[in-house]
């Protein structure tokens, strides 16, 4: 038996791999409760501004969403598009505590690994809420 049977036939592989890609569960604090209304998160526009991200739950997902100058918002999915841990806010982005990943907070990569930017989310608002649309799952 080759050293390499050996290992897969004893699951050492794939413990190996499990405990160095496993995303961290490290939960993101919550900034901001919501609703969710005809598949759209519904936040308070006033928990909402320029400086840094307003957290919100979709789930187990973390979505960091921000005011931009011109007064629109911008909402994204914090997951880390390398592997797909969930980012944490840092100065003037957001950071993955993974393999050290950054992103502007409009969710452009500025640092690998990660060669793609993180999901955006399209996000309407009125006088007093931000509608926050998620993406329809398909059932299988
Ligand atoms: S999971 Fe690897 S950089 Fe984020």
């Amino acid at each position: 038996m080759k050293r390499r049977e050996f290992l897969q036939s004893t699951g050492i592989i794939s413990l190996g791999l499990l405990a160095g890609c496993t995303p961290k569960s490290k939960s993101i604090p919550i900034d901001v409760q919501t609703t969710i209304v005809d598949n759209n998160i519904v936040v308070d526009i006033t928990k909402v501004d320029s400086l840094e991200p307003s957290v919100v739950a979709w789930g187990k997902k973390r979505i960091g969403i921000i005011k931009n100058n011109d007064g629109s918002y911008h909402a994204n999915i914090m997951t880390c598009t390398h592997k797909g841990c969930t980012v944490g806010k840092s100065k003037g982005g957001y950071a993955c505590p993974c393999h050290g990943a950054l992103y502007t907070y409009d969710g452009t990569v500025t640092r690998g690994p990660a060669k793609q930017n993180l999901a955006s989310l399209l996000v309407t608002s009125d006088e007093f809420f931000l509608y926050i649309q998620l993406p329809v799952i398909d059932s299988v």
